[in-house]
C-alpha cells in the first residue's frame, strides 16, 4: 500500500494507515500530539514498524532529555519489526536512531536521502526541518523545502505546511519579502498552519514592525492560539513586539497570562519564558518572583545539561535571574564537560557557542562588562551554529547592548551595534531606548 502522498508503507491495514496520517498531520500542524493516533495505528496493525519510528521521531523532535528513554524504547520496538518493513521505513529507523544517539547532522543527512527517493515523505521533511532549526542550518531550512516542493501537488492537504516551512527558511536566510509572501500564501489556504503565521511574525520582528506584528498575531489567533503546541512560542513573539514598542507592562501581562506557570511544561516552552524575562530585565523591568515560578519543575542542574547547548544557555538565564551563581557555575561546568568529552552534534555546538555564551552571561551578571563583551562579541558571527532563530539569538545582541551601555561598558561599540541594528529595523521605541542609554 501507499500513503496519501504515494509513499510505500509496511501495512495493509487502511485503519492503521488512517491513524498514522492523522499523526503526521499533527506533527506538522502542532495541533495536539500524535501519540494517541500512533498507538491506535499500532493497535490496528501490531506488526507495522512505522508508527513506532514516528513516535520516536516526534519525541526526539522536542529536544527534551526526559523523553529520550521513551524515544529509544520506541526505536527498539521498531527494530523488532524491521525485517518485513519496506526500505523507506527502515531508512527512517536508521535516521531516527542517529538522532537519538545525538548525531543530529548524520540524521539530517539520512532524512535527506529519504527525500531524494521520496520527496513527498512529510515525516522526513518535518524532522529534517526541525533539526535544521536546532542545528542553525538556515541554508537547509530554506533549501531542503525548496528541493521537494515542486514534487508536491498544490491541492495536497499538507502542501500549505510546506509553504510554512519554506517561508520560515526564507526568513532565516534574510529574504524577508519573499518569506512574507510565501507565508501569507500558506495562511490564505483553508488549513491552519501555525508554522506560517509564525514565519510572517518573524519577518515583522526582524524588520522592527512591532505594530504590524501585534496586529498580525492578534488577527491570526484562530490559527495558533487554541489547542496548539506552538501557541506558547507565538505568545512569546507577541511579547517581543510589545518589547520593541517598549510596552514592558504589556509584555509582562502576556507572560503572566500565557507563558509562565502551568503554560510552560516543556523545555522548549520554558526557554521562551526565560528569554522574555531576561530581555525584560535588560530593558529595566523587574520580573520579581516570575524567575522562581519558571524554575519550578525545570531541571536546571547537571542532569539535563549537554543535550542541547541552546537549552543549557537558557537554563543559565533562569539561575542568574534567581541570583543562584553557585548552581549557574555548576551548570556551566556540566556543559563544559560534555563539550570537551562528547563527539556528538551538541558537543560541537557547546564548544563553539554554548560555553562561551554561558561564560559571557555569567560575566555580564557579575558586572564584568569588559569580559562579557570580550566573550559575547565574537558570537555575533558564530551563534547561528547552536541553533534557534535570528529572533531567539538576538538575546545575545541585546545583552551586548546592555553591557555596552552599563557603567564601565563600551559606548562607541554599543552605538555602532545599534547603527547596524537600525539597518533592518529602522527607528523603534526600543532602538530609541538604547540610543538614550548609550548616549548617557
Ligand atoms: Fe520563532
Amino acid at each position: 500500500m501507499n500513503d496519501a502522498r504515494g509513499n510505500p508503507v509496511g501495512t495493509s491495514s487502511q485503519a492503521a494507515l488512517a491513524h498514522a496520517e492523522i499523526a503526521q498531520w499533527r506533527m506538522c500542524s502542532f495541533f495536539d500530539v500524535p501519540l494517541a493516533d500512533l498507538e491506535a495505528a499500532s493497535a490496528e496493525d501490531p506488526q507495522w514498524m512505522l508508527p513506532h519510528v514516528l513516535r520516536a521521531g516526534f519525541l526526539l523532535s522536542l529536544t527534551e532529555p526526559a523523553l529520550l528513554p521513551d524515544a529509544r524504547a520506541a526505536l527498539e520496538q521498531a527494530d523488532l519489526r524491521a525485517a518485513h518493513a519496506p526500505p523507506r521505513e527502515r531508512a527512517h529507523l536508521a535516521a531516527a536512531s542517529r538522532c537519538a544517539a545525538g548525531d543530529w547532522h548524520g540524521a539530517c543527512a539520512l532524512w535527506e536521502q529519504i527525500l531524494l527517493e521520496h520527496p513527498r515523505d512529510i515525516a522526513a521533511l518535518q524532522w529534517a526541518h526541525l533539526f535544521d532549526f536546532y542545528r542553525g542550518d538556515a541554508r537547509n531550512l530554506r533549501g531542503r523545502v525548496a528541493r521537494v516542493l515542486p514534487e508536491w501537488l498544490r491541492d495536497d492537504p499538507l502542501h500549505p505546511y510546506l509553504l510554512g516551512m519554506l517561508a520560515f527558511g526564507l526568513e532565516e536566510c534574510n529574504q524577508y519579502a519573499q518569506a512574507e509572501d510565501v507565508g501569507r500564501q500558506a495562511c490564505a489556504r483553508a488549513a491552519k498552519v501555525p508554522w506560517a503565521t509564525h514565519a510572517v511574525a518573524h519577518v515583522m520582528e526582524m524588520q522592527g514592525r512591532h505594530e504590524d506584528g501585534r496586529r498580525w498575531l492578534n488577527d491570526t489567533r484562530a490559527v495558533w492560539a487554541e489547542g496548539n503546541g506552538f501557541a506558547g512560542h507565538h505568545w512569546w513573539h507577541l511579547g517581543l513586539f510589545h518589547l520593541e514598542a517598549m510596552d514592558l507592562p504589556g509584555a509582562l501581562a502576556l507572560y503572566d497570562e500565557h507563558q509562565g506557570g502551568a503554560h510552560a511544561v516543556l523545555t522548549l516552552q520554558r526557554l521562551d519564558g526565560a528569554a522574555l524575562l531576561w530581555r525584560l530585565q535588560l530593558l529595566g523591568a523587574d520580573p520579581g518572583g516570575r524567575w522562581a515560578d519558571l524554575a519550578l519543575g525545570w531541571d536546571l542542574g547537571p542532569r539535563d545539561a549537554g543535550h542541547s547547548a541552546f537549552n543549557d544557555a537558557h537554563a543559565l538565564l533562569v539561575l542568574l535571574g534567581l541570583h543562584d551563581r553557585a548552581r549557574a557555575e555548576t551548570l556551566l561546568g556540566a556543559a563544559l564537560r560534555v563539550a570537551e568529552r562528547g563527539g556528538d552534534a551538541n558537543a560541537g555546538m557547546a564548544r563553539e557557542v554554548g560555553v562561551p555564551l554561558m561564560r559571557g552571561l555569567l560575566a555580564f551578571d557579575a558586572g564584568d562588562m569588559a569580559e562579557a563583551i570580550r566573550l559575547l562579541l565574537p558570537l555575533r558571527e558564530t551563534a547561528h551554529h547552536f541553533g534557534g532563530s535570528h529572533a531567539q539569538r538576538d538575546l545575545i545582541e541585546l545583552t551586548l547592548l546592555a553591557a555596552c551601555a552599563a557603567p564601565r561598558g563600551e559606548r562607541r561599540l554599543g552605538r555602532a551595534l545599534l547603527n547596524e541594528r537600525m539597518l533592518a529595523r529602522g527607528r523603534t521605541p526600543m532602538i530609541d531606548h538604547w540610543r538614550v542609554r548609550l548616549r548617557a
